[in-house]
């Protein structure tokens, strides 16, 4: 639930710029600390003045290095942070020793798989804008680090989709593929989510010129159909997974197997049309477009996700002017009166819509939360991290949910503020 909140209303630490994820990550490493245990690397010479040449090095002195891949400072504060909050892991000393020799001789290091999957909950209990955060260790993290092929990739990308939606018992499922290492950038995949609905122009008839189907999905249609996709041109078609090797390369494309996407159709409990509107949702939200970063190694191609809270379609998805936008033709069909705002009647089609959303997953099997169990649970997390002595930073306008905010705990209140610097993260990825 940490995504598709473009709203103006914020308090003071929203991260800036018009992108969803805006999360910097791009400012220097900390300064190790004084009492760093890790033996110091070698000691570099003062850099050079802005704008000056840098001065030939002396006879016995040392030429410039660059800095290491992998920030050490980064590695060590997150390998304590390991030790500290698993103490059968033992002390740290010998794992900060071996993870500083190993990136001074590689240039960066390889987790092990407890780091990984202890680091990718971390990166999950710190995602400022989730308000699912209360289940943060259940997630099921799957270690893949040993792929890096794009036909390795998208298999295990369908298999994520078959464990995470385990028959409509939603499981929060994270896969790691292989990190981004010296000289070799990880491949990527270039789906915001796994399963999304392509949008394309209609090109004749009365609607010309609108989308059909998502317009969110639009720009990865045109790209998929540039590559030779086949679009049956549906309002619900999922759209394949593309995947780049490298950056500027032709990406490789791949058609979903049909049972890797759980759809759920939408009915109404009490308005027997609902059903003809035809509208669907799918049951996973798989995010693929973000970097899990844990003690400065950043894996680009780690999909996650976790179960969908009804608002996300019923007030986002299926409601947003420049998404499916349909809230008039809802209210056309309660025949409610639209001639003035004043009707509230956006209001009264928002709620039957959300009411339909809630309803088709629960009578089809499939996990879905509503906002006002959702909320009371982020507030019994923010309490039990209280409890363990942790603030619980968190996004006021992001947490809050889309339809009657001021009917949930979470809106009557502020939380700890973001740290845009707080790592393990689930970071906007960078582009190549
Ligand atoms: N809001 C996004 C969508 O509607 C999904 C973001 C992640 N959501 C979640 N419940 N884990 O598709």
């Amino acid at each position: 639930m940490i995504f598709n909140r473009l709203r103006t209303r914020r308090p003071t630490t929203a991260p800036s710029g018009g992108c969803p994820y805006a999360h910097a990550h791009t400012a220097p490493h900390p300064a190790p600390a004084a009492a760093d245990p890790v033996p110091p690397g070698p000691r570099l010479p003062p850099a050079p003045a802005a704008g000056r040449l840098p001065a030939v090095p002396a006879a016995g002195q040392l030429p410039p290095v660059p800095p290491p891949f992998t920030d050490p400072a980064q590695a060590a504060e997150f390998i304590r942070q390991f030790h500290r909050e698993q103490p059968a892991a033992g002390a740290p000393e010998s794992r900060l020793r071996a993870v500083r020799e190993e990136i001074d001789r590689t240039g960066s290091y390889r987790h092990t798989p407890a780091e990984l999957a202890y680091g990718a909950k971390l990166a999950w209990r710190n995602a400022a804008r989730c308000i699912g955060r209360l289940y943060w260790r259940s997630l099921v993290v799957r270690d893949l680090r040993h792929l890096s092929a794009p036909d390795d990739i998208a298999a295990e990308c369908f298999e994520h989709l078959r464990v995470a939606g385990n028959g409509g018992r939603i499981r929060p499922v994270v896969s790691v593929f292989a990190p981004d290492r010296p000289g070799r950038p990880a491949a990527r995949i270039l789906n915001q989510q796994l399963v999304r609905y392509a949008g394309h122009r209609d090109g004749d008839g009365p609607a010309a010129g609108a989308v059909v189907g998502d317009p969110a999905g639009a720009a990865l249609t045109a790209r998929a159909r540039a590559l030779g996709w086949k679009c049956a041109e549906d309002r619900f078609e999922p759209l394949p997974l593309l995947l780049q090797e490298r950056p500027g390369e032709r990406p490789h494309w791949y058609e979903l197997p049909d049972d890797t996407t759980l759809e759920v159709p939408l009915s109404h409990p009490e308005h027997g049309w609902f059903a003809e509107l035809g509208l669907r949702w799918y049951a996973v939200p798989a995010i693929s477009d973000m970097t899990l970063e844990i003690g400065g190694v950043r894996y680009p191609t780690a999909p996650f996700n976790g179960w969908y809270m009804g608002t996300e379609i019923g007030a986002r998805n299926l409601a947003d002017a420049d998404r499916y936008d349909m809230l008039g033709t809802v209210a056309e069909r309660l025949g409610l009166d639209t001639s003035s705002e004043r009707t509230l009647w956006r209001d009264r089609a928002l709620v039957e819509l959300n009411i339909a959303v809630l309803h088709s997953f629960q009578e089809a099997g499939v996990t879905i939360a509503d906002h006002h169990t959702e909320s009371e649970r982020f507030l019994k997390h923010v309490a039990q991290e209280r409890r363990l002595g942790r603030p619980t930073p968190a996004d006021w306008s992001w947490i809050v949910p889309p339809v009657s905010g001021g009917l949930t705990p979470v809106y009557h209140r502020y939380y700890d503020p973001v740290d845009e610097e707080q790592r393990p993260a689930f970071l906007a990825r960078e582009p190549w």
